[in-house]
């Protein structure tokens, strides 16, 4: 039914897996909107009343936006392409159904932000989390300058998205963005026993319990913001080196323009 993710349904649990594993799961324009529209699915289908989100193999949840669909684009089409993983991401956290990322390796860039869009997190040893954009002379764009602050607080943040190094899976429990670390092979059954537990318990106090802990979240302005950064970055020479250098697999020249 989908070409890029896989979906199954056990136990009233929905799992959905990015299925990308040669490119490290990297989120292209088709798994985003498969993405969203096996979340339509978590909000229409009454069978489901929780979601898993995954990614296949044993090395990534989803290395970033994928960076190959960043050539050529105009600073418009930048913003486009921010906007429509940003509503889908929206619409993850604000299904009334519990939805938990189980990080299984690299969560980067859109990986990391789509990992942060779910409910909560449970990851692997061997995860890594991180926004590695500014490697490509850009900034986050699924609402990772939002998400990640909130999370880890505006210095550590500002740290990992400046430098662009990774977060362990160690690092990434001491600093509450993942609530469980388990072992690679006890990664399902870890996350799918916490959702069981959740799901025993009344649908309509889980739903308003999740509507009322978003509430806390603030304002919307600063994802819109970062929607038009983002986008200004692919009119910059730099973004269109960082991405040339990647695809070629060499250290970028950056000149401030
Ligand atoms: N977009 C597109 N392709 C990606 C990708 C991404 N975000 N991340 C990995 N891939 C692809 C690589 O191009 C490579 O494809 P190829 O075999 O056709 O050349 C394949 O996945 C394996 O990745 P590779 O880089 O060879 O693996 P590695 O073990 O040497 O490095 C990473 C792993 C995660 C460190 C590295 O892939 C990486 O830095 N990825 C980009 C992360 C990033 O910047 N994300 C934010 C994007 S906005």
């Amino acid at each position: 039914m989908y070409e890029t993710i896989s979906t199954e349904l056990a136990d009233k649990i929905y799992i959905i897996t990015i299925n990308r594993p040669d490119k490290l799961n990297a989120l292209n324009k088709t798994v985003i909107r498969e993405l969203g529209e096996a979340v339509d699915e978590i909000y229409d289908n009454p069978l489901i009343q929780a979601a898993i989100i995954t990614g296949s193999g044993n090395r990534a949840f989803a290395a970033g936006a994928d960076i190959r669909g960043f050539n050529g684009l105009s600073k418009e089409e930048g913003m486009l392409l921010a906007k429509q993983g940003m509503d889908v991401f929206f619409k993850i956290e604000n299904a009334s159904k519990p939805i938990v990322a189980a990080v299984n390796g690299f969560a980067l860039g859109g990986g990391c932000e789509l990992a942060m869009a779910c409910h909560f997190r449970i990851c692997s040893e061997t995860a890594q989390f991180g926004q590695p954009e500014i490697n490509l002379g850009l900034i986050p764009g699924y609402g990772g300058t939002q998400r990640l602050t909130k999370y880890i607080g505006k210095g550590p943040a500002l740290e990992a998205i400046l430098t662009g190094t990774p977060i362990s899976a160690t690092i990434a429990l001491q600093r509450g963005l993942v609530n469980h670390i388990t072992a690679p092979d006890e990664l399902m059954d870890k996350t799918k026993s916490i959702l069981l537990q959740i799901i025993s318990k009344a649908p309509l106090a889980i739903s308003k319990s999740i509507a009322a802990v978003n509430a806390a979240d603030g304002n919307m302005n600063g994802y819109t913001l970062e929607t038009r950064l983002f986008g200004e970055c692919f009119a910059t020479d730099d973004m269109k080196e960082g991405v040339a250098a990647f695809l070629e697999k060499r250290t970028p020249v950056f000149r401030g323009i």
